[in-house]
């Protein structure tokens, strides 16, 4: 008999995300064998009763439910996690809490900081733990990035610079909506890639770099009308194609961020380098295990910059994995995001990012989109320190 605890899972929506957070409730105890808690696999739902039976053997759920209110009803679920499209965050997560389960939620939170706020007071009121998954702070490379800046190794910060580019919509005859393509649909996405992908690197960026005070925006919809999967309607675009805008930080450093869906090319070029007074850094995604690093303080005939990869015993989660030297993937940020979680129950800390942490991310996304539509510079209203320090009990 193992004397673990064990933390009961509810997942609800089994697509993309849903294959993730499987496998990382999967992997979790092998690589972290310390933590005192152990997910179990207890149920997942969807609303396809055969394809969610599918995908519960494929994965080994225990058992299925097609409707998300019966799950979270159930007394045998300790925490529903939220893989669903983001029109449907709110009001699982708001029941979730009012039953008292631990809420695991997809980014970005809502679709809007309106939709989001009773999210957060939800689970302060309950007082459960809760997490958002803004998984690419947990990426070794990324984790090594935050240390060396908060151990001042970069020196008064001056620049912010981060990318997220792609090419998948670029085809007019892509329809909107429904399955797969819901991030097309205004209604569903609440936002283009502003709240999908914008998202990640205002998270990652306020997380290095501190809060973001005011931004100026520029949006597009290059796309102006699409075919709607539901309605069969040629329907009015209502999401941001692209987006770009530059932004104050709290600590007076200026930040520029552009994200597209059109840059032919472009798979997911996620990257951000940030320009100290001492040294600077750089990160791509796709080559996650490295961090680049330049340091004006080095031995001037051997100064430039360096490549670190980030495979050592001694960097961020990867004693936890294989030897030193061997890479790890996209995957085990997921990974490292339930050990995190399952180490905060245990250490009765919080798994940051919490709801109201997330709610900071929302309201750059809110002040972005409104900078664009009214071509003027927008407050953000962003206490990034506060966030992080409310609600510490969870
Ligand atoms: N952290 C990340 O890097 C990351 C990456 C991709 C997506 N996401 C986020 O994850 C969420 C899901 O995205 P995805 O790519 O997995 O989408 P997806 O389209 O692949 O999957 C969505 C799932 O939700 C299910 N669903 C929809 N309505 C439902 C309902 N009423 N009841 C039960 N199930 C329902 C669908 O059946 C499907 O299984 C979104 O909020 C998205 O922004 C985050």
């Amino acid at each position: 008999m193992s004397a673990k605890k064990t933390l009961r899972i509810g997942l609800i929506g089994y697509g993309f995300m849903g294959r993730t957070h499987s496998n990382a409730y999967k992997r979790v105890g092998d690589f972290f064998p310390e933590l005192k808690y152990r997910p179990v696999l207890k149920a997942v739902c969807a609303r396809n009763q055969e394809r969610v039976q599918a995908f519960a053997e494929q994965w080994g759920y225990e058992s299925v439910e097609t409707d998300w209110r019966a799950l979270i009803a159930r007394e045998d679920i300790d925490a529903i996690d939220i893989c669903t499209p983001n029109n449907m965050h709110a009001e699982i997560a708001i029941a979730a809490a009012a039953a008292g389960k631990m809420v695991l939620c997809e980014k970005p939170l809502a679709r809007t900081v309106a939709e989001a706020q009773p999210m957060v007071d939800a689970v302060e009121k309950a007082g459960v733990r809760n997490t958002v998954w803004y998984n690419y702070r947990r990426i070794p490379a990324v984790t090594l990035a935050k240390k060396l800046i908060d151990a001042g190794k970069l020196g008064k910060i001056f620049h912010y610079r981060a990318n997220f580019l792609q090419d998948w919509t670029i085809s007019p005859e892509l329809p909107q909506g429904g399955e797969g393509l819901w991030r097309l649909d205004n209604d569903a996405a609440g936002s283009g890639v502003t709240g999908d992908l914008l998202a990640h690197c205002i998270d990652t960026a306020m997380w290095l770099n501190g809060g973001i005070k005011d931004v100026s925006a520029v949006t597009e919809t290059f796309v102006k009308e699409r075919l709607h999967s539901g309605t069969g309607e040629l329907t009015k675009v209502g999401i941001d194609d692209a987006c770009i805008f530059h932004c104050h930080f709290e600590n007076g450093s200026l930040g520029v961020f552009e994200s597209t869906r059109y840059a032919r090319g472009h798979k997911a070029l996620n990257t951000f380098e940030i320009n100290g007074e001492h040294a600077s850094i750089r990160w791509d995604l796709h080559d996650l295990n490295r961090l680049e690093y330049f340091d004006h303080r080095d031995d001037p005939m051997i100064r430039g910059w360096r490549t670190i990869h980030v495979t050592d015993g001694d960097h961020p989660y990867m004693d936890k994995w294989w030897v030193p030297g061997l890479s790890i993937g996209y995957e085990h940020t997921f990974v490292h995001q339930v050990a995190d979680f399952l180490k905060s129950i245990e250490e009765q800390t919080i798994c940051s990012p919490t709801f109201r942490e997330a709610q900071e991310t929302q309201k750059v996304c809110e002040a972005v989109l409104e900078s664009a539509a009214t071509r003027s510079w927008k407050d953000t209203g962003v206490n990034w320190d506060a966030s992080r320090l409310i609600n510490a009990e969870h």
